[in-house]
């Protein structure tokens, strides 16, 4: 076991420059409660990625540094810094969740030595991770790292979600960016739920991803018959609640709308304020940084709000929790399967081509970072 810890940060700059770098440091000593991860599998989710890259742009990325100790760099333009001015010049750990073996424990924790957990505690892109033993899911035996590395974020928002529709009061889904990781984890969730999904893709090869799988409710927002089509999808679904992935532009404001007309094909008088239905979208995501366009089509009974899955897991008891965790864990290679386009070593993930690579955000290209290597 190496004797320090290598540990990928991001920082940006007051002059404007986002670095990407590698810094060693000596292990710390455990608490009686904690165990060390050795990290070997760490997936880069898309809320990393807004921590990594913030809004430096792509097109200046540099690399300096040597092989083993690379530093990326890349310009923040002028104006895009006020949105980061709260971390300017701190250099941040970076990995939200990731998976791999206890390699030492406290005094309390030593049955945890030598297997092999998951762990969501931020820092994650570390060749070691210091976790307190009660937040490490011990994964069943026989699973890789690999398969255990996105246990927590995107199966736990899936269970969330649909315990949200549950306690507000909702029957059916619309999902939007739903061909990524966490959309192919919904439509499986939901099929053995039983839960009407509507899921909304952007080109016809993810309809054919999606439609793979079994899903009922594939539309296509770039056809023409969009609009129309995601009314009869709620109409015959009855769907009141939507989670956004994309955040900006249009589509909230139209699914909003179409679930209007769907709710207004079953009023039995007309109301110039609209019916009384109330209809929900969560913008869950940020995919899309432009601002939320809302028409008028939604009458009056409506909602537009955030979504984090901390802020909902706050709302739910232990017992809640509990149970969700469980049932991750029953179905890891299963309902809440990842699936990775490759896997990095942490000097491999600073390359300006790989980082170009797993900056897109793209459907099928969610990469691992493996920091053992
Ligand atoms: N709020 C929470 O607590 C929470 C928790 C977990 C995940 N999330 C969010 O869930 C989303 C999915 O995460 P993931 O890990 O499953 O992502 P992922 O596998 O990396 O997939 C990203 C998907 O987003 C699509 N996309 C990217 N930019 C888009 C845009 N501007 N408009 C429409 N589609 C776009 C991509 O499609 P293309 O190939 O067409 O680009 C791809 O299908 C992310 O936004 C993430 O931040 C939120």
């Amino acid at each position: 076991m190496s004797t320090e810890n290598l540990e990928l940060r991001s920082c940006i700059t007051s002059a404007g420059q986002l670095e990407l770098s590698l810094v060693a440091s000596a292990l710390a000593p455990l608490q009686p409660d904690e165990v060390r991860v050795r990290v070997e599998a760490t997936p880069i989710n898309p809320s990393d990625l807004a921590l990594l890259l913030g809004p430096a742009d792509l097109a200046t990325a540099a690399v300096g540094g040597t092989p083993e100790r690379p530093i990326f760099t890349a310009t923040v333009p002028a104006e895009r810094l006020p949105t980061v001015a709260a971390r300017l010049d701190q250099a941040l750990p970076v990995g939200i969740e990731g998976a791999g073996v206890v390699v030492e424990a406290g005094e309390a924790a030593r049955a945890l030595v030598g297997k092999t957990v998951a762990v969501a505690g931020g820092g994650m892109f570390a060749r070691y991770h210091v976790a307190r033993a009660h937040a490490c899911l011990v994964l069943p035996a026989g699973t890789t790292p690999a398969q255990g590395a996105a246990a927590y974020v995107n199966p736990m928002t899936v269970l969330a979600m649909l315990e949200t529709m549950r306690r507000e009061g909702h029957t059916a889904l619309v999902h939007t960016a739903a061909a990524s990781n966490l959309g192919q984890m919904l439509v499986r969730a939901c099929a053995q739920d039983a839960v009407p999904l509507i899921n909304i893709v952007r080109s016809a090869e993810q309809v054919a991803i999606l439609r793979a799988l079994g899903a009922t409710h594939v539309l296509d927002s770039t056809t023409p018959s969009f609009r129309a089509d995601l009314v009869e999808a709620i109409a015959t679904t009855g769907a009141t609640l939507g989670f956004d992935a994309i955040g900006g532009g249009p589509l909230a404001g139209q699914i909003l709308g179409a679930m209007e007309v769907a709710a207004s094909r079953r009023a039995t008088r007309y109301d110039r304020y609209g019916t009384s239905v109330h209809k929900q979208v969560y913008i869950y995501g940020r995919l899309d940084l432009r601002p939320t366009a809302l028409d008028a089509s939604a009458g009056f009974a409506w909602g537009v709000g955030g979504w984090l899955l901390n802020h909902a897991l706050a709302r739910s008891t232990p017992e809640v929790i509990g149970g969700l965790r469980a049932r991750v864990l029953a179905e890891l290679t299963t309902t809440f399967a990842s699936h990775f386009a490759a896997t990095l070593s942490l000097a491999e993930a600073l390359q300006p081509d790989a980082v170009r690579m797993y900056g897109r955000r793209a459907t099928g290209a969610k990469y691992l970072i493996d920091p053992s290597r």
